[in-house]
């Protein structure tokens, strides 16, 4: 049997919608059947409306549990290098990475604890499903899954080329992140990049999942930067995809 890449983040993020789909969909039909009055149909028509579009979205835009690519080509041109993944979860960035750079090494840190099982849910050893992944992706031969917090890295200074974090520093309070972001700065070499990947405040989000989202809030490209100034990076690039701000730093020589 051919494994397969099984992210695990929750089904309603992808197809949440679809029971809603089907039960307005079912009653419009019985509506029109049964001569309904007017504003029961002009009501089950906007619910149908909403959520059919959300489905699609959310499956197709967001698309939570399909491989991604990375936001920029700008990102370890070079190709190479030893790179740390902050809060790999169960690898959609660390794949993400060793795919899209195939002489890299990458170190996928994670704490797997509560965060992880909130967002993957309970496994009796969430190492393994990670583990899992990068092996059905074909990339475990060049990653190493390290247990750690994003606070404190068990890392000596300097020993990575290159940093990823991806929809991670949204759990995190302002003290964490600046905490993180110093210990980013300390544990990359001088001139190393740091791909930083956030959910953006994107209105076609907030149609989808109404507040279900926020997390902490969503902060703009400005606050970020300040955050990565103030912890020794220089911000060189930043754009969005869907549903995602991306910030590309150096590491000050
Ligand atoms: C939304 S998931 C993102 C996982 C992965 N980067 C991805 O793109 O799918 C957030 C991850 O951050 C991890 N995390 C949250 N706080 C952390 C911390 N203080 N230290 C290490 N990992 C943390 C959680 O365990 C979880 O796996």
């Amino acid at each position: 049997m051919i494994a397969t890449v099984n992210f695990g983040y929750p089904w309603w993020l992808t197809y949440g919608h679809l029971p809603l789909v089907a039960v307005s969909g079912l009653l419009l039909a019985l509506g029109f059947w049964r001569k309904w009055p007017m504003w029961t149909i002009i009501l089950l028509s906007a619910l149908f409306l909403w959520s059919g579009t959300a489905l699609l979205a959310a499956r197709f835009v967001l698309n939570i549990n399909g491989e991604v690519a990375l936001p920029t080509e700008s990102f370890l041109r070079s190709g190479t290098g030893r790179v740390l993944d902050l809060g790999a979860g169960t690898g959609r960035s660390s794949i993400m990475v060793l795919k899209a750079r195939p002489q890299a090494t990458l170190v996928a840190l994670d704490l797997f604890g509560e965060s992880f099982e909130g967002h993957f849910g309970p496994s009796q050893s969430p190492q393994q499903r990670l583990l899992a992944n990068l092996q059905a992706a074909g990339v475990a031969g060049r990653a190493t899954i390290v247990t750690a917090d994003v606070r404190k890295l068990p890392f000596e200074p300097a020993s990575f080329d290159a940093l990823v974090s991806a929809y991670v520093y949204e759990h995190l309070n302002r003290a964490g992140i600046q905490q993180s972001f110093a210990e980013a700065a300390r544990v990359v070499k001088p001139g190393g990049e740091f791909l930083l990947i956030l959910i953006a405040k994107e209105p076609w989000l907030q149609y989808t999942f109404g507040p279900m989202l926020m997390h902490q809030g969503f902060h703009g490209p400005d606050w970020w930067t300040a955050r990565l100034q103030e912890a020794g990076f220089q911000v060189i690039e930043q754009g969005t995809r869907p549903a995602t701000l991306y910030l590309l730093a150096r590491r000050a020589l």
